[in-house]
Protein backbone atom coordinates (compact mmCIF):
# COMPACT_ATOMS: atom_id res chain seq x y z
CA UNK A 1 0.00 0.00 0.00
CA UNK A 2 1.31 3.52 -0.76
CA UNK A 3 0.74 5.81 1.53
CA UNK A 4 0.96 9.85 1.74
CA UNK A 5 1.61 11.19 5.43
CA UNK A 6 1.01 14.67 5.76
CA UNK A 7 2.66 17.11 8.49
CA UNK A 8 6.41 16.34 9.30
CA UNK A 9 6.27 16.68 13.26
CA UNK A 10 7.31 14.29 16.23
CA UNK A 11 3.75 12.61 15.49
CA UNK A 12 4.19 12.11 12.09
CA UNK A 13 7.23 10.35 12.95
CA UNK A 14 5.71 7.97 14.91
CA UNK A 15 3.02 7.25 13.03
CA UNK A 16 5.61 6.69 10.01
CA UNK A 17 7.47 4.70 12.22
CA UNK A 18 4.22 2.22 12.68
CA UNK A 19 3.26 2.04 9.57
CA UNK A 20 6.49 0.77 8.25
CA UNK A 21 7.16 -1.29 11.39
CA UNK A 22 4.02 -3.01 11.55
CA UNK A 23 3.54 -3.90 7.73
CA UNK A 24 3.99 -7.83 6.75
CA UNK A 25 5.81 -8.71 3.57
CA UNK A 26 2.30 -9.93 2.25
CA UNK A 27 1.22 -6.41 3.04
CA UNK A 28 4.30 -4.30 2.40
CA UNK A 29 3.88 -0.11 2.68
CA UNK A 30 5.73 2.14 0.69
CA UNK A 31 5.55 5.88 2.19
CA UNK A 32 5.67 9.08 0.95
CA UNK A 33 6.23 11.82 3.86
CA UNK A 34 6.75 15.64 3.46
CA UNK A 35 9.82 17.01 3.68
CA UNK A 36 11.08 19.29 6.39
CA UNK A 37 11.93 16.40 9.36
CA UNK A 38 15.31 14.44 8.87
CA UNK A 39 14.42 11.41 10.88
CA UNK A 40 10.93 11.29 8.96
CA UNK A 41 12.69 11.85 5.77
CA UNK A 42 14.74 8.60 6.33
CA UNK A 43 11.25 6.37 6.63
CA UNK A 44 10.23 7.40 2.62
CA UNK A 45 10.38 9.30 0.13
CA UNK A 46 9.93 13.05 0.70
CA UNK A 47 8.34 15.69 -1.01
CA UNK A 48 7.79 19.33 -0.36
CA UNK A 49 4.12 20.36 0.11
CA UNK A 50 2.13 22.62 1.60
CA UNK A 51 -0.10 20.73 3.97
CA UNK A 52 -2.31 23.97 4.51
CA UNK A 53 -3.22 23.65 0.67
CA UNK A 54 -5.60 21.33 0.05
CA UNK A 55 -4.78 21.51 -3.83
CA UNK A 56 -1.27 20.97 -3.05
CA UNK A 57 -1.62 18.25 -1.37
CA UNK A 58 -4.08 16.49 -3.37
CA UNK A 59 -1.56 17.08 -6.67
CA UNK A 60 0.83 15.25 -4.65
CA UNK A 61 -1.49 12.53 -3.79
CA UNK A 62 -2.45 12.25 -7.37
CA UNK A 63 1.13 12.22 -8.78
CA UNK A 64 2.49 9.74 -6.45
CA UNK A 65 -0.62 7.39 -7.24
CA UNK A 66 -1.07 6.78 -3.39
CA UNK A 67 -4.21 4.40 -2.03
CA UNK A 68 -4.14 5.99 1.15
CA UNK A 69 -3.38 9.28 2.79
CA UNK A 70 -3.22 9.85 6.01
CA UNK A 71 -3.38 13.58 8.24
CA UNK A 72 -1.27 13.90 11.09
CA UNK A 73 -2.13 17.74 12.47
CA UNK A 74 -5.59 19.36 12.60
CA UNK A 75 -4.42 22.22 10.80
CA UNK A 76 -4.79 20.73 7.51
CA UNK A 77 -7.98 18.86 8.62
CA UNK A 78 -9.64 22.40 9.42
CA UNK A 79 -8.22 23.78 6.09
CA UNK A 80 -10.39 21.03 4.32
CA UNK A 81 -7.89 18.56 3.09
CA UNK A 82 -9.29 15.58 3.60
CA UNK A 83 -12.77 17.29 1.45
CA UNK A 84 -10.15 17.71 -1.47
CA UNK A 85 -8.68 14.23 -1.01
CA UNK A 86 -12.58 12.45 -1.19
CA UNK A 87 -13.07 14.65 -3.88
CA UNK A 88 -11.06 12.96 -6.21
CA UNK A 89 -11.86 9.75 -4.80
CA UNK A 90 -8.60 9.08 -2.98
CA UNK A 91 -9.19 6.98 0.78
CA UNK A 92 -7.91 9.53 3.18
CA UNK A 93 -7.82 9.11 7.19
CA UNK A 94 -9.09 11.86 9.02
CA UNK A 95 -11.91 13.99 9.40
CA UNK A 96 -14.07 16.26 6.68
CA UNK A 97 -13.44 20.46 7.86
CA UNK A 98 -17.09 19.95 8.86
CA UNK A 99 -16.63 16.85 11.29
CA UNK A 100 -13.47 18.43 12.51
CA UNK A 101 -15.65 21.62 13.72
CA UNK A 102 -15.45 18.29 16.98
CA UNK A 103 -11.75 19.74 17.45
CA UNK A 104 -11.93 23.00 16.15
CA UNK A 105 -14.83 24.56 18.19
CA UNK A 106 -15.26 23.43 21.49
CA UNK A 107 -18.50 24.75 21.92
CA UNK A 108 -19.75 22.56 18.74
CA UNK A 109 -18.14 19.73 20.89
CA UNK A 110 -20.37 20.59 23.72
CA UNK A 111 -23.29 20.95 21.57
CA UNK A 112 -22.71 17.01 20.13
CA UNK A 113 -22.18 15.51 23.77
CA UNK A 114 -25.16 17.36 24.70
CA UNK A 115 -27.21 15.62 21.84
CA UNK A 116 -25.26 11.96 22.60
CA UNK A 117 -25.85 11.78 26.54
CA UNK A 118 -22.13 12.25 26.60
CA UNK A 119 -21.05 13.12 30.01
CA UNK A 120 -18.88 16.37 30.36
CA UNK A 121 -18.12 19.48 32.36
CA UNK A 122 -20.66 22.22 32.78
CA UNK A 123 -19.87 25.34 30.91
CA UNK A 124 -21.07 28.70 29.45
CA UNK A 125 -20.21 29.49 25.98
CA UNK A 126 -19.27 33.03 26.57
CA UNK A 127 -19.25 36.42 23.73
CA UNK A 128 -18.81 39.46 26.42
CA UNK A 129 -16.81 39.77 29.25
CA UNK A 130 -19.93 40.27 31.64
CA UNK A 131 -20.98 36.85 30.51
CA UNK A 132 -17.07 35.06 31.35
CA UNK A 133 -17.40 37.64 34.73
CA UNK A 134 -20.91 35.89 35.51
CA UNK A 135 -19.51 32.47 34.70
CA UNK A 136 -16.95 32.67 37.04
CA UNK A 137 -19.44 33.78 40.16
CA UNK A 138 -21.26 30.75 39.13
CA UNK A 139 -19.09 28.18 38.62
CA UNK A 140 -16.70 29.30 41.07
CA UNK A 141 -12.91 28.42 41.28
CA UNK A 142 -10.94 27.11 39.82
CA UNK A 143 -11.32 28.44 36.83
CA UNK A 144 -11.29 27.06 33.80
CA UNK A 145 -11.22 29.23 30.17
CA UNK A 146 -11.02 27.75 27.11
CA UNK A 147 -10.68 29.62 23.58
CA UNK A 148 -13.79 28.04 21.36
CA UNK A 149 -11.10 28.17 18.82
CA UNK A 150 -8.46 26.44 17.69
CA UNK A 151 -5.23 28.19 19.49
CA UNK A 152 -1.85 25.70 18.98
CA UNK A 153 -1.97 24.23 22.68
CA UNK A 154 -2.29 27.42 24.52
CA UNK A 155 -5.67 28.02 24.53
CA UNK A 156 -6.44 26.28 27.95
CA UNK A 157 -5.84 28.30 31.24
CA UNK A 158 -6.93 26.68 34.01
CA UNK A 159 -5.78 29.07 37.58
CA UNK A 160 -7.76 30.31 41.04
CA UNK A 161 -6.64 34.07 40.11
CA UNK A 162 -9.57 35.43 38.85
CA UNK A 163 -7.21 38.50 37.17
CA UNK A 164 -5.37 35.87 35.07
CA UNK A 165 -8.67 33.98 34.03
CA UNK A 166 -10.01 37.01 33.30
CA UNK A 167 -7.08 38.09 31.40
CA UNK A 168 -7.32 34.99 29.37
CA UNK A 169 -10.96 35.69 28.64
CA UNK A 170 -10.27 39.00 27.30
CA UNK A 171 -7.28 37.62 24.98
CA UNK A 172 -9.75 34.85 23.65
CA UNK A 173 -12.32 37.48 23.02
CA UNK A 174 -10.29 40.28 21.56
CA UNK A 175 -9.91 38.21 18.20
CA UNK A 176 -12.17 38.85 15.41
CA UNK A 177 -15.46 36.16 16.04
CA UNK A 178 -13.71 34.82 19.48
CA UNK A 179 -15.96 33.47 21.74
CA UNK A 180 -14.79 31.63 25.11
CA UNK A 181 -15.90 28.83 27.41
CA UNK A 182 -16.08 28.90 30.85
CA UNK A 183 -16.01 25.59 32.68
CA UNK A 184 -16.26 23.26 35.79
CA UNK A 185 -13.28 22.40 36.89
CA UNK A 186 -12.76 18.37 36.71
CA UNK A 187 -10.86 17.59 39.74
CA UNK A 188 -9.07 14.12 38.71
CA UNK A 189 -5.90 12.30 36.46
CA UNK A 190 -6.54 12.66 32.77
CA UNK A 191 -6.45 9.81 30.19
CA UNK A 192 -6.07 10.32 25.98
CA UNK A 193 -7.68 7.23 24.92
CA UNK A 194 -7.35 7.24 20.57
CA UNK A 195 -10.06 5.76 18.73
CA UNK A 196 -10.33 5.33 14.49
CA UNK A 197 -13.25 5.75 13.26
CA UNK A 198 -14.81 4.75 9.98
CA UNK A 199 -17.99 7.03 10.52
CA UNK A 200 -19.89 3.90 12.05
CA UNK A 201 -17.45 1.48 13.65
CA UNK A 202 -15.16 2.79 16.34
CA UNK A 203 -11.86 0.87 17.56
CA UNK A 204 -9.74 1.94 20.35
CA UNK A 205 -6.00 2.06 20.92
CA UNK A 206 -4.55 1.48 24.12
CA UNK A 207 -5.24 4.35 26.58
CA UNK A 208 -1.92 6.71 27.39
CA UNK A 209 -1.33 10.27 29.82
CA UNK A 210 0.46 12.83 28.98
CA UNK A 211 2.19 15.31 31.36
CA UNK A 212 0.58 18.10 30.54
CA UNK A 213 2.24 21.27 32.76
CA UNK A 214 6.08 22.90 31.26
CA UNK A 215 7.82 22.29 34.57
CA UNK A 216 8.81 19.28 36.58
CA UNK A 217 6.50 18.21 39.79
CA UNK A 218 3.67 19.53 37.31
CA UNK A 219 4.29 22.92 37.67
CA UNK A 220 3.49 25.64 35.33
CA UNK A 221 1.33 26.56 32.89
CA UNK A 222 -0.57 23.63 30.85
CA UNK A 223 0.91 22.59 27.31
CA UNK A 224 -0.02 20.82 24.38
CA UNK A 225 2.30 17.87 26.05
CA UNK A 226 6.02 17.39 27.46
CA UNK A 227 6.27 13.67 27.26
CA UNK A 228 3.82 10.98 27.34
CA UNK A 229 2.96 7.15 28.51
CA UNK A 230 1.27 4.12 28.17
CA UNK A 231 0.31 1.45 29.30
CA UNK A 232 -1.71 3.06 32.41
CA UNK A 233 -1.35 0.54 34.78
CA UNK A 234 -3.43 2.20 37.33
CA UNK A 235 -6.70 2.46 35.11
CA UNK A 236 -9.46 0.92 35.39
CA UNK A 237 -9.60 -2.23 33.77
CA UNK A 238 -13.09 -1.78 31.61
CA UNK A 239 -11.67 1.89 30.93
CA UNK A 240 -11.53 1.47 27.15
CA UNK A 241 -14.87 -0.50 26.86
CA UNK A 242 -16.25 2.43 28.65
CA UNK A 243 -15.22 5.04 27.10
CA UNK A 244 -16.14 3.38 23.80
CA UNK A 245 -19.67 2.44 24.70
CA UNK A 246 -20.46 5.37 26.97
CA UNK A 247 -18.32 8.46 24.68
CA UNK A 248 -17.04 7.88 21.02
CA UNK A 249 -19.84 5.38 20.14
CA UNK A 250 -22.37 7.99 20.89
CA UNK A 251 -20.30 10.61 19.42
CA UNK A 252 -19.21 9.13 15.87
CA UNK A 253 -23.56 8.32 16.03
CA UNK A 254 -24.41 11.91 16.34
CA UNK A 255 -22.02 12.95 13.93
CA UNK A 256 -23.57 10.39 11.46
CA UNK A 257 -26.99 11.53 12.57
CA UNK A 258 -26.63 14.98 11.39
CA UNK A 259 -25.02 14.17 7.96
CA UNK A 260 -21.32 14.56 9.17
CA UNK A 261 -19.69 11.35 9.13
CA UNK A 262 -16.47 10.98 11.47
CA UNK A 263 -14.16 9.19 9.50
CA UNK A 264 -10.56 9.23 11.31
CA UNK A 265 -8.83 9.52 14.83
CA UNK A 266 -11.47 10.74 17.60
CA UNK A 267 -9.12 11.87 20.34
CA UNK A 268 -10.92 11.42 23.67
CA UNK A 269 -9.25 13.59 26.44
CA UNK A 270 -10.92 12.46 29.70
CA UNK A 271 -10.63 13.22 33.57
CA UNK A 272 -11.57 10.25 35.71
CA UNK A 273 -13.78 12.25 38.34
CA UNK A 274 -14.82 10.82 41.44
CA UNK A 275 -18.45 11.02 39.64
CA UNK A 276 -16.96 8.59 36.74
CA UNK A 277 -15.70 9.64 33.43
CA UNK A 278 -15.78 13.16 32.07
CA UNK A 279 -14.61 14.22 28.29
CA UNK A 280 -12.50 17.24 28.66
CA UNK A 281 -12.03 17.87 24.89
CA UNK A 282 -12.46 16.11 21.62
CA UNK A 283 -9.40 15.66 18.99
CA UNK A 284 -9.64 14.94 15.35
CA UNK A 285 -5.90 13.54 15.08
CA UNK A 286 -3.13 11.52 17.04
CA UNK A 287 -2.17 13.49 19.85
CA UNK A 288 1.10 14.82 20.26
CA UNK A 289 2.95 13.22 22.34
CA UNK A 290 0.55 10.39 22.93
CA UNK A 291 0.98 8.70 19.81
CA UNK A 292 4.67 8.35 20.65
CA UNK A 293 4.36 6.25 23.35
CA UNK A 294 0.98 4.07 22.33
CA UNK A 295 2.09 3.58 18.67
CA UNK A 296 5.00 2.09 19.72
CA UNK A 297 3.23 -0.90 21.52
CA UNK A 298 1.16 -1.45 18.57
CA UNK A 299 1.84 -4.69 16.68
CA UNK A 300 -0.77 -5.56 14.58
CA UNK A 301 -0.55 -3.67 11.18
CA UNK A 302 -1.41 0.42 11.30
CA UNK A 303 -1.78 0.93 7.37
CA UNK A 304 -4.79 -2.26 7.22
CA UNK A 305 -6.55 -0.16 10.21
CA UNK A 306 -5.97 3.50 8.96
CA UNK A 307 -6.77 1.95 5.03
CA UNK A 308 -10.12 -0.21 6.61
CA UNK A 309 -11.35 3.25 8.19
CA UNK A 310 -10.68 5.69 5.57
CA UNK A 311 -12.88 2.76 3.28
CA UNK A 312 -15.61 2.21 5.74
CA UNK A 313 -14.74 -1.93 6.32
CA UNK A 314 -13.35 -0.98 9.95
CA UNK A 315 -15.57 -3.77 11.29
CA UNK A 316 -13.86 -6.41 9.08
CA UNK A 317 -10.63 -5.36 11.25
CA UNK A 318 -12.27 -5.22 14.65
N1 LIG B 1 -1.37 15.96 23.93
C1 LIG B 1 -2.50 16.71 23.70
C2 LIG B 1 -2.87 16.90 22.28
O1 LIG B 1 -2.38 16.20 21.41
O2 LIG B 1 -3.70 17.73 22.01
Amino acid sequence: MKVLLVGNGGREHAIARALVRTSTPEHPVALVVQAGNPALEQLGRSLTMDPLDPGDVVRRATSENVDLVVVGPEAPLVAGVADAVLDYGIPVFGPTKGAARLEASKSFAKEIMADAGVATARSFTCTTMEEVSAAFDELGAPHVVKDDALAAGKGVVVTSDRNEALAHGLACLAREGGRVLVEDYLDGPEISLFCVCDGATVVPLAPAQDYKRLGDGDAGPNTGGMGSYSPLTWAPQDLTEQVVTTIAQPVVDEMARRGSTFIGLLYCGLALTGQGLRVVEFNVRFGDPETQAVLARLTSPLAGLLHAAATGRLHEAR
